[in-house]
């Protein structure tokens, strides 16, 4: 089987933290690097915490810390979901492992102008470290196969009516990257939202009884409860594994071809995707949206991938 090769650029955070889970033993997925940006916390948080995951499950892929700050606009984080430490919730042996001395941004530059254009950039949180790979070496554009992205939405956003926490931290390295001209799948709350963890599922990936399940239930137990005390919810949406889920079988998702404009002048609608679902402006399309997710076939995902631990 010929896998796809994926730089995953994530802010860990729980759900970034399945993600690595998922794209980490998948026999898939080639996981090249994992790079890490400011976002659900500073980014010496997100990179413990990268670094935390893939020493605990064994993980043997380089980390690389990127950008601290957003492109222009001043920096958010998401303390009141993922904690003082952005990955509240399970407790780690010491850790051993180091990022990489590159820098992340450095990192995807190369590794693309190295490739034959058969990678694919998978983003769980803000943009920043893409785009600015993408402005610092332009050439990249063509070489990146494909852009998978956990981010936006054409429904309600999370942080403000309009806009999504990925794309309103950094919505200009967002603006970026859908100005690309580089192929987009982009997986926005309108499908994450319906990959709700009840405490049905926790009880069911925790009965597998290997590391991978323990962190796992160790993760939603404290994700659950901050989306429970924020937003009134019982089971805590699992959005950024949707992307890697995506990746490992693509029928998990029904997409829809969209022109999609990234908003960064207005005040109000600030960081919003605006999709045009119904293509009122007869526009180029430029992203592949997200529409429907097979709940069920994801779940299964998730348990078949937290199987292939020890
Ligand atoms: C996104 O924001 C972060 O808090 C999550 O990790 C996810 O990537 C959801 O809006
Ligand atoms: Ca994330």
């Amino acid at each position: 089987m010929e896998k796809t090769k994926i730089i995953l650029d994530c802010d860990p955070g729980h759900d970034d933290a399945v993600a690595i889970i998922l794209a980490g033993k998948n026999p898939a997925i080639d996981l090249l690097g994992i790079t890490v940006v400011s976002g659900n916390q500073t980014l010496d948080k997100t990179v413990r915490n990268a670094l935390n995951v893939t020493q605990y499950l064994g993980i043997d892929v380089p980390v690389f810390a990127g950008c601290s700050e957003p492109m222009v606009r001043k920096k958010i984080t998401a303390g009141d979901i993922h904690g003082e430490s952005g990955l509240d919730g399970p407790v780690f042996p010491p850790l051993e492992r180091k990022a990489e001395p590159e820098h992340a941004v450095n990192f995807i530059i190369r590794t693309l102008m190295e490739s034959d254009g058969d990678i694919t950039v998978v983003t769980t949180g803000p943009m920043t470290n893409l785009a600015m790979a993408m402005r610092m070496e332009p050439k990249i554009v063509s070489k990146i196969k494909r852009i998978v992205l956990m981010g936006g939405a054409y429904t309600n956003g999370n942080v403000t009516p309009a806009a999504e926490f990925n794309i309103v931290a950094d919505a200009e390295a967002a603006y970026v990257c859908f100005t690309s001209n580089v192929p987009i799948t982009m997986v926005g709350l309108d499908v994450t939202r319906l990959a709700l963890c009840y405490p049905e599922i926790v009880d069911r990936m925790g009965k597998i009884e290997n590391r991978a399940s323990k962190l796992f239930v160790d993760l939603m137990r404290h994700f659950c409860k901050s989306q429970k005390e924020t937003f009134g919810w019982e089971g805590g949406p699992l959005h950024d594994p949707v992307t890697i889920a995506y990746l490992i079988d693509p029928s998990v998702l029904e997409v829809k071809p969209m022109n999609v404009q990234i908003d960064i002048r207005s005040t109000q609608s600030y960081g919003r995707t605006n999709c045009d679902r119904f293509d009122y402006l007869h526009l180029p399309h430029t992203a592949d949206v997200a529409t429907d997710l097979d709940v069920e076939r994801f779940w299964n995902i998730i348990e078949e991938n937290i199987r292939l631990y020890d």
